[in-house]
């Protein structure tokens, strides 16, 4: 048992990842590996897009992801990393969101999920915020997996 440590970091998002944050010491390893006082980018190279698809069950109550998908409370999210902001034309947004403008990047997306309505006030997105900087990077990687 000498080089064991991939397998068991990999382990419980295999076992997990489709219902979570991936367990807490998978968590914890990632956050040792993402090192002190992490920033988005290196939040984001320690993120899983699995996790993200599980903590994505928070946003499906408003958002479908899929190609094509319609809108419900809110816009279809395919493809929406890199993005313009407000730019899917069958959905009607706010006009702050409109005014906010620019493109959906990696810290523009951090900062809008860890709290929506702080960024943007006037959003009609009813949600609170993510507080945790690794889930918001999960999800991250999981919107990244949607083009
Ligand atoms: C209660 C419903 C609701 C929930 C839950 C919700 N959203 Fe939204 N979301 C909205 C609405 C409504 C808008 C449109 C906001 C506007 O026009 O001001 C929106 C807009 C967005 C946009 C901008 C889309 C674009 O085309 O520019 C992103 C990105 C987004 N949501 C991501 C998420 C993610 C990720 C989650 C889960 C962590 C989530 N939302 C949870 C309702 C929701």
């Amino acid at each position: 048992m000498t080089r064991p440590s991939v397998l068991w970091w990999l382990a419980p998002v295999l076992v997990l990842g489709g219902c979570g944050s991936g367990g807490d010491d998978d968590r914890a390893s990632r956050l040792k590996a993402a090192g002190p006082n992490p920033d988005l980018a290196a939040m984001l190279r320690v993120a899983s897009a699995d996790a993200g698809r599980g903590q994505f069950g928070r946003c499906a109550a408003c958002h479908t992801i899929g190609k094509g998908g319609q809108a419900l409370a809110g816009p279809n999210l395919h493809g929406i990393m890199g993005r313009a902001v407000a730019a899917d034309a069958r959905f009607g947004y706010t006009q702050a969101l409109i005014d906010w403008g620019g493109r959906w990047d990696d810290a523009r997306m951090d900062a809008w999920l860890a709290a929506p309505s702080r960024q943007v006030p006037g959003t009609r997105m009813a949600f609170g915020g993510i507080a945790d900087p690794l889930t918001r990077a999960d999800l991250i990687a999981y919107l990244k997996t949607a083009r």
